[in-house]
């Protein structure tokens, strides 16, 4: 499972595109207001874009087909190899055809059931995104929700890459790994947590400590 970084910041996605194990980055509206609200979104998504080199969706923020596609259009004008987030709505699915029939990757988001997955399939989606954490907000237990569209996905041969969305934990990872999906996006607070463990802590810092106590005992030993 590849692991995107869902955020806008560009301290936490330059870390991120350092330590290389992350290969995307997923914005959107809220994500983009809450770094900078007075944020030049061209400007930011460019700068975004040039840091991560790989994938990175880009959300329309038009209700009608019309609107999506004029967006789209303009925000493949910043870079051709954008992915155009295009929200779980039936206006939303004529614009992915269209953007699909130019193929023009679309990542469908807001998906919160197995049928919205499969009209996302259907109208073509490279993506489609499935939001965990706003699934059991409201008490739908997600990983149940991501196993059926996984299944589906396998007894049915859809190709569209499944993205977990609105990850909160590191069990939502875990969840969306033994489910099958082929991307988790991940806030970067989860994705540092997912990291680490105490004893991975301890552990380096007794091997730190190991390896100075054997470099002074040697150095007493050649009398240095
Ligand atoms: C991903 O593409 C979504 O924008 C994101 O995961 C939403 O997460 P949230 O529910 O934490 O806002």
């Amino acid at each position: 499972m590849e692991l995107y970084v869902d955020t806008a910041n560009i301290e936490h996605i330059r870390h991120c595109a350092e330590l290389g194990f992350v290969s995307g980055v997923t914005t959107n509206p809220s994500l983009l207001a809450q770094e900078d609200p007075n944020v030049d979104i061209k400007q930011r998504i460019l700068e975004i874009h040039k840091l991560i080199g790989g994938h990175l969706s880009v959300e329309v923020i038009s209700t009608d087909t019309k609107g999506m596609l004029k967006e789209a259009d303009e925000i493949l004008s910043w870079f051709p190899d954008a992915t155009i987030k295009i929200p779980m709505i039936p206006a939303g699915l004529a614009a992915v055809k269209e953007l699909n029939n130019n193929d023009i990757p679309t990542n469908v988001t807001l998906v919160f059931t197995p049928t919205q997955a499969m009209a996302a399939a259907n109208a073509g989606a490279t993506y489609v995104s499935v939001f965990m954490g706003r699934l059991d907000d409201i008490s739908t237990p997600s990983n149940e929700v991501l196993n059926t569209v996984c299944d589906i996905w396998e007894t049915q041969g859809y190709d569209a890459l499944i993205i977990a969305a609105s990850i909160r934990h590191s069990q939502h990872l875990i969840d969306a790994a033994l489910a099958g999906a082929d991307i988790a996006t991940v806030p970067y607070k989860v994705l540092m947590q997912s990291l680490g463990h105490p004893l991975t802590e301890t552990g380096l810092k007794q091997f730190l400590a190991d390896y100075d106590r054997m470099q002074t005992e040697r150095m007493k030993a050649i009398g240095v």
